[in-house]
């Protein structure tokens, strides 16, 4: 998808489809009125006939209208004006989108970001309209032996009553670079683990690499065997897949900068090993690698706006499949950080293979650590599909994750981290067992994490409700690329 920003009247503005504003009430949107004027008010009769009533995220097309350079007019419902805050805003732009790509139209002229949108500036509307239009168009049909017609969208003209700014210039073209890393998060995420293996994974990071100039190094089993990896390692065990630990290295400021390192999990495939998973929808766990999705279309879309701030992902890759070389339930493995670990549940492989990958990210003397992962199954019951769960070792880090999600409409909910739930990973044979049992079972994971976090700033996401859906609409969501993006945007500009 194209986008563009530029000041023009959506009389004169050619374009297949002209989008409009219309107020529940039957308020016009200040463009809307401009065309109701050339039109002979033939808006304002539609709507006196009460064929468009204005209710938010309803949709009227026209036609061939005289004296309009447009194909087309789509009038959009805004709901009540006093009532059009950044849901309704982006529920509206959900519908417009949808309705334009029933149509046959390539392209299309917005009007929509002079609208007034509680608590949100030009920019936000601007990041939305691109994101959400990017979304409209995303298909995976790849792997039918008959894909189905490409969308015919392909350009979307953002028109403003005003000349935009560079910052409207700037955020557009930061929002396709979001757009880009989120269609590359989803890409992997669809991806099945006959497909999507380590490997594969190494690979992709390789073609990134390759293209964006960044620096990438890719860990074989013997390397981390050396490196003292064995939590990580016995995870892998029972698959016939080789684990790889990949990092990539974005440098987009002064060397002396330390950088943030994005820790992604990246299970290609849970089936739960030993620990066997139940059979219904166990095929969802080949989005397990998704918080290593992410971190990769975090660094696709950073790199295309050559942000300014260094930014390392580190991302342990493996299977967990059962085999009779498989780790056991039972069994003390020994980290990378020295701390012993018995595996009561092969199922909670996450935190086993994030351990490790934590430890190692000291390497880079962080200035902070996030790590993404699609965790725990209470993190889903705890917060659903809306929020990611949100945990840190300190509170700042967890306000600016946080504010950053809210911002993105890709949200996450600070979670606590208190060290009462700590005891309950007590083990009578080693260090910690890896399981904290049914109750808080998302903090307890995070709180097996932060046992290797103590040297740095860090937080982790817990995304196993926000990264995919499930049912008729299956699919990777490409969360949390836009929170991690912005979150990154806001540090480069606070360092400036
Ligand atoms: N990848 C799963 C978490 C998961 C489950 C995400 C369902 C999304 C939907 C993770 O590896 C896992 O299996 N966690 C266990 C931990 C438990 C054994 C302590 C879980 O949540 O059941
Ligand atoms: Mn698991
Ligand atoms: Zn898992």
């Amino acid at each position: 998808m194209e986008f563009s920003i530029k000041q023009s009247s959506p009389d004169n503005q050619r374009s297949a489809c002209l989008v409009l504003g219309v107020f529940e009430g039957g308020q016009l949107s200040p463009a809307a009125h401009i065309l109701d004027q050339v039109v002979n008010h033939q808006l304002s009769d539609l709507i006196a006939r009460g064929d468009m009533t204005g209710k938010a995220g309803s949709t009227v097309m026209l036609h061939t209208l005289s004296g309009v350079a447009a194909e087309r007019v789509l009038l959009v419902g805004m709901g009540k004006p006093e009532e059009l805050n950044a849901k309704q805003f982006i529920d509206v732009l959900r519908a417009t989108f949808a309705a334009l790509q029933k149509t046959n139209c390539k392209d299309a002229a917005l009007y929509l970001t002079d609208l007034d949108v509680q608590d949100r500036d030009e920019s936000w509307k601007i990041n939305q309209i691109a994101l959400l239009a990017a979304e409209s168009a995303y298909r995976c049909d790849g792997l039918k032996s008959k894909p189905a017609d490409k969308p015919s969208l392909r350009k979307i003209l953002l028109g403003c009553a005003k000349k935009p700014g560079n910052t409207a210039q700037t955020t557009l073209h930061q929002a396709s670079a979001i757009a880009h890393g989120m269609k590359l998060a989803k890409d992997l995420g669809n991806l099945p683990g006959n497909i999507c293996t380590p490997t594969y994974l190494a690979e992709q990071a390789e073609k990134l690499a390759e293209a964006h100039k960044l620096k990438v190094t890719i860990l074989e089993e013997k390397d981390m065997e050396k490196l003292g990896m064995h939590s990580l390692l016995a995870v892998t065990r029972g698959s016939r897949q080789p684990a790889k630990l990949i990092t990539l290295e974005y440098r987009g400021a002064d060397k002396k900068q330390k950088p943030v390192v994005l820790v992604g999990k990246g299970l290609t495939f849970d089936s739960g090993g030993i620990s066997l998973k139940p059979g219904a929808e166990m095929d969802e766990m080949k989005y397990d690698m998704c918080g290593a999705a992410s971190v990769l279309g975090t660094m696709l879309a950073i790199a295309e706006m050559s942000l300014k701030l260094n930014v390392v992902a580190v991302i342990p890759s493996s299977e967990n499949m059962p085999d009779g070389a498989a780790c056991r339930p039972g069994d003390i493995v020994k980290s990378m950080a020295g701390l012993t670990i018995e595996i009561l549940n092969t199922d909670a492989e996450g935190r086993l293979i994030l351990c490790d990958a934590l430890t190692y990210a000291a390497r880079f003397e962080p200035d902070t650590v996030v790590d993404i992962a699609t965790l725990t199954g209470a993190c889903v019951i705890a917060l659903g599909g809306v929020a990611s769960g949100l945990f840190s070792n300190q509170d700042q880090l967890a306000r600016e994750l946080a504010d950053a999600g809210d911002y993105s409409n890709d949200k996450a909910w600070h979670m606590p981290l208190w060290d009462e739930y700590q005891q309950q990973l007590d083990s009578n044979f080693a260090d910690m067992q890896n399981i904290g049992g049914r109750p808080a079972g998302s903090i307890t994971a995070a709180c097996f994490l932060s046992r290797f976090t103590k040297d740095y700033r860090w937080a982790h996401l817990d995304i196993a409700g926000t990264a995919w859906k499930s049912g008729k609409e299956k699919g990777s969501t490409g969360r949390p690329v836009p929170l991690l993006t912005q979150y990154l945007i806001n540090r480069a500009q606070s360092a400036t």
